[in-house]
């Protein structure tokens, strides 16, 4: 994926940076409200009956705190965490041998768990319904099977993609929660919190600034806070102020909707080249050179989260919004549309 600013993903040296910034208990984990309360609850009641906690699927976009939330609940749990991803996970002896080293009540996270190979899934059933694995032993009419018991462990799933999971996989977490874009008072306050961390000076104004250019995303609130601090060091005071902190955003190329370059180009192409839509996403990643993945994982959902663009049967239509925010006359296209 190409590199950008407003991008949600996490390359390597943020991950460092991820991992300072990250909130170790629910109290420094702002906003999600539901979802924190309901987790409170459920570890609680799982504590008073010393079980583990029921399996717990996290999906929303990149960037929002799903892999946060899942060291807190293990640490609100007071139990360890292994951490491992979809992909990394080859064959079904691998994740064996995860499992079986989990110890009573552990959390196994699996990142990305949409990309678990079919072959290793089928193994995790019986892993999370019966905390057993089953194994068949030999081949043809000797053949046995042979089940293995394991420590009760607690699977905390992440998926930008909840659709792409198999059913009898979503089916099997007891708790399933959506993660939404943040409110820009909580993004604000994040900002805040990251600053004082990182001992950066900025005011309420500035915070809030780049809080509405965050695309709702706490990861790019802290990635944007260190970009305008730079500019506030060598610009400005040293301080972030409303000021610098749009001035900042402006040579960023990052508008007051947290919009980047990519994400005008998609909608600019799809107004001049597709009319305003109903555009394919396949063909609207071949138009602007990318992945319809990355549209659909990246893009999209913010830009449907915000008013602009909508999802037809036949297709992604940009609204008319679109059309004011970036000046762009829609009569001339509407007319151009009829003509063609
Ligand atoms: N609710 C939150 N409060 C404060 N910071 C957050 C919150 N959610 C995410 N962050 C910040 O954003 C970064 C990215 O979060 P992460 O959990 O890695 O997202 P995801 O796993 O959903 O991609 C974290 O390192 C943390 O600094
Ligand atoms: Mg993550």
């Amino acid at each position: 994926m190409e590199e950008r600013l407003v991008s949600a993903g996490a390359g390597e040296e943020e991950q460092k940076i991820d991992r300072a910034l990250r909130p170790v208990n629910f109290n420094n984990f702002i906003g999600q409200q539901k979802i924190k309360s309901n987790l409170k609850v459920f570890i609680q009641a799982a504590q008073e009956r010393e079980e583990s906690l029921d399996h717990v699927l996290l999906y929303g976009p990149p960037g929002l705190g799903k892999t946060t939330l899942a060291y807190i609940i293990a640490r609100q749990m007071g139990v360890n965490i292994r951490v491992t991803s979809g992909p990394a996970i080859e064959r079904p002896g691998d994740l064996a041998a995860i499992v079986t080293n989990l110890g009573q009540g552990d959390v196994l996270f699996i990142d990305e768990i949409h990309r678990l190979h079919r072959s290793v899934e089928e193994i995790l059933y019986p892993a999370m319904e019966d905390f057993a694995l089953d194994f068949i032993i030999g081949k043809g009419p000797s053949a046995r099977s042979l089940r293995l018991d394991l420590a009760p462990f607690t699977l905390i799933g992440a998926t930008t993609r909840a659709g792409l999971l198999s059913s009898p996989l979503r089916d099997r977490f007891g708790v399933v929660n959506r993660l939404e874009y943040y409110q820009k008072e909580d993004l604000k306050r994040i900002i805040l919190n990251s600053a004082d961390f990182l001992n950066i000076s900025i005011s309420a104004a500035g915070a809030l600034k780049i809080a509405e250019s965050s695309r709702g995303t706490p990861r790019i609130s802290n990635r944007l806070l260190k970009r305008v601090r730079d500019f506030a060091q060598v610009q400005g005071s040293g301080e972030i102020d409303e000021e610098i902190a749009v001035r900042a955003l402006g040579l960023l190329e990052v508008d007051h909707l947290g919009l980047d370059h990519t994400d005008r180009k998609m909608l600019t192409v799809m107004i001049e080249k597709f009319s305003g839509g109903p555009v394919g996403l396949d063909t609207l990643a071949a138009a602007i050179s990318e992945e319809s993945e990355t549209i659909e994982d990246v893009y999209e959902p913010y830009l449907i989260q915000i008013g602009f663009i909508s999802r037809t049967p036949r297709g992604r239509v940009v609204t008319p919004q679109v059309y004011r925010h970036l000046n762009i006359e829609s009569k001339n296209y509407v007319q151009k549309s009829l003509l063609d």
